[in-house]
């Protein structure tokens, strides 16, 4: 096998003996902002993307990106490992459209993809933020497409905005209620804005015409139900909301978390019971401090704790932006994120680190110039 992972080496391939089945072991050694090729020797074209388990293997979908510019000029693209280190290009997953007017006609922006598997349907689902061509971030759409396998070809089921003509669960009747619109404001910022934003004045702005959805990601629960996380009322307030059986709309239930706290690009996981949510600030390509929420239920109450990120330049989470949890199924948890490259997309970086928990049950990622993965997957003899 030839590894072009940056310092990614092959530890150990240990075969255990487990009566009819064999523990295989691989550990790959990560290394956070390196330069993280495929087995074809070229750099890994997949940002804010997140990463699918399906039967004993891993897949990361993300944002092709090109050296220049800022549109998609070619999709999301999707690598397959074993290990989380040596990854295998499968092409792209869900191409861009040639024909003048489509929704994801090549130009538009495809941002944040994540991929989850319906048993139900057996279908692959996957959303993903989308601005339409040459209108910069005016649309903030979701969009839903679904494939029978899990590189694709993806094909679009629909875009559009979120949850139209649906009141947030956790919005008061008062609030719902009020005749402030955003005309009332010539400035924004203001003490009176902020109220007025907490009230849900973008929420009411938008209640015909659906919620805006910009950076986002996905969630599957214990027991199937899975929930979109996204960036809704200009930025400024989370929303998560709950999908219909099929992953692939909503059934109307969602609520607004840190209403007007201006936070983006959430990355969920759960651990003992316990939903946790690190998100960044709103500042583009430029990285900000990271934040932490937790919560009891999916459908909160949200709490807000301090950044998790500890060491160098742990107050930029590290120079990077959260873009996905992905949980490793023994309790142990990858956060994931993007260093962005502004001038030059493609070559934006990847940090991934472990995340831990200290003994007062809360997490923690720490800086760590290398570290070494270990899975451990039963096979075959
Ligand atoms: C960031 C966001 C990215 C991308 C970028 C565009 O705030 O997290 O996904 O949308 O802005 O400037």
């Amino acid at each position: 096998m030839k590894l072009h992972y940056l310092g990614c080496l092959l530890v150990a391939l240990g075969l255990m003996s487990c009566g009819q089945q064999a523990k295989k072991e691989t550990s790959v050694e990560i290394v956070p902002k390196g330069v993280w090729n495929d087995t074809d020797g070229n750099y890994i074209n997949a940002h804010g993307g997140g990463i699918l388990q399906y039967e004993g293997k891993y897949y990361w979908f993300g944002e092709h990106r090109p050296a220049k510019g800022f549109s998609t000029e070619v999709g999301v693209n999707c690598y397959s490992s074993d290990d989380l280190g040596t990854w295998k290009y499968e092409g792209v997953a869900l191409a861009v459209s040639s024909t003048p007017g489509d929704e994801i006609e090549k130009g538009c922006i495809m941002e944040r993809p994540k991929v989850i598997y319906n048993a139900k349907t057996g279908k692959f689902v996957m959303w993903f933020h989308l601005e339409l061509k040459d209108q910069g971030y005016a649309a903030a759409r979701a969009g839903v497409a679904v494939s029978d396998t899990p590189q694709g070809p993806y094909k679009m089921v629909r875009s559009g905005r979120a949850n139209s003509g649906v009141w947030p669960e956790n919005m008061t009747e008062e609030d719902r209620a009020l005749t402030v619109t955003t005309d009332d404001f010539k400035e924004w910022w203001t003490p009176e804005w902020r109220k007025a934003v907490e009230q849900g004045l973008f929420v009411r702005r938008d209640f015909e015409g659906g919620q805006m959805s910009r950076d986002m990601t996905l969630f599957v629960d214990e027991d199937g139900k899975a929930y979109h996380i996204y960036s809704s009322e200009e930025n400024l307030t989370l929303h998560i909301a709950e999908l219909t059986d099929d992953y692939q709309n909503y059934t109307g239930r969602y609520i607004r978390i840190a209403p007007g706290g201006h936070n983006e690009a959430p990355a969920i996981f759960k651990h003992e019971g316990t939903y946790w949510m690190i998100c960044s600030g709103c500042t583009g390509w430029a990285p900000n401090e990271a934040r932490l929420f937790s919560a009891p239920s999916i459908w909160g109450p949200w709490e807000q704790h301090p950044s998790p990120m500890r060491g160098v330049e742990a107050e930029k989470t590290f120079g990077g932006q959260s873009t996905y949890a992905l949980p490793l199924g023994d309790g142990r948890y990858v956060f994931m994120a993007d260093v962005w490259k502004p001038d030059c997309l493609m070559y934006s970086g990847y940090i991934w680190l472990p995340v831990t928990f200290g003994t007062d049950g809360m997490p923690t990622v720490e800086w760590q110039d290398r570290w070494t993965l270990t899975l451990s997957q039963a096979g075959k003899e």
